[in-house]
């Protein structure tokens, strides 16, 4: 492990498979409480940051209303939002503040696009575009086939020239994977060449068919769980990410 400013990586000849569970169970937390950012593969990195943390550990919880869950999922956003967007382009503007002229920096192009999974991904989408207020934004609606869990598509709306923007899909759960590996699917069909993907949560089994589907696109995760259950769903987890947010069951 070497630690990089407030980054904690993996040397590539250390990096340790995402399923191996001593990796991803309890007590990685004891081992990273202080980091930020874990990258366990080249393309895969947990935003392993305290509060993120201490909030998902809130929502998980079956107790948390769905105002609570909500509000929580909004604060999540925030902070993933501002790690993914680290290394967004920065130029400089000439300003005047009310002591002196300044050279100051700016976000570089507005060349960017969120696209929400439908439905659970609205709940992330909302708190990301409040912090990037003139992003553009992409809905892909799929459910998961409840006997074959492939990914069923029903809406795909996205901006016309995605291609030209760096594309960050937002799911908050990466479960089996098929929802993601579709909707990337999609975007690159329309040309998408830069996809971020970013979720809450991610079982090893997904992370796994979605880094086969798609090794360019890096993906960006709060935690990763220790496996599916039969129904596909995340275990430990938080339960239907849709659900809990929109109090449907
Ligand atoms: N979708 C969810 O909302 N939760 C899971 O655990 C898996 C997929």
């Amino acid at each position: 492990m070497q630690k990089c400013g407030d980054r904690v990586v993996f040397p590539f000849k250390q990096r340790t498979a995402y399923n191996d569970p001593l990796l991803f169970i309890p007590a990685r937390s004891a081992t990273f409480t202080s980091s930020e950012l874990i990258t366990v593969d080249n393309d895969v990195t947990v935003i392993d940051h305290p509060l993120i943390q201490h909030k998902l550990t809130l929502m998980r919880r079956k107790d948390a209303s769905t105002q609570d869950f909500r509000s929580l999922m909004r604060e999540v956003a925030h902070l993933l939002a501002y790690e993914i967007t680290r290394d967004l382009p920065i130029t400089h503007a000439r300003i005047e503040t009310p002591l002196a002229g300044m050279d100051a920096p700016m976000l570089a192009g507005k060349k960017l696009c969120f696209v929400a999974i439908l439905r659970a991904g609205i709940g992330l989408l909302e708190g990301m575009i409040e912090l990037l207020p003139s992003a553009r934004v992409g809905h892909v609606g799929l459910y998961r086939d409840p006997d074959t869990l492939v990914a069923v598509e029903y809406y795909y709306k996205v901006p016309n020239d995605i291609a030209d923007r760096l594309v960050i899909v937002v799911d908050p759960m990466l479960a089996t994977g098929n929802s993601a590996i579709a909707a990337v699917q999609r975007l690159k069909e329309r040309g998408a060449d830069r996809v971020r993907f970013i979720c809450l949560l991610a079982a090893p089994e997904g992370i796994t068919a979605f880094r086969a589907a798609h090794p360019d696109v890096p993906l960006f995760t709060a935690a990763i769980d220790e496996r599916l259950n039969d129904h596909g769903y995340i275990l430990p987890g938080l339960g239907d990410a849709g659900d809990r947010l929109y109090g449907t069951k």
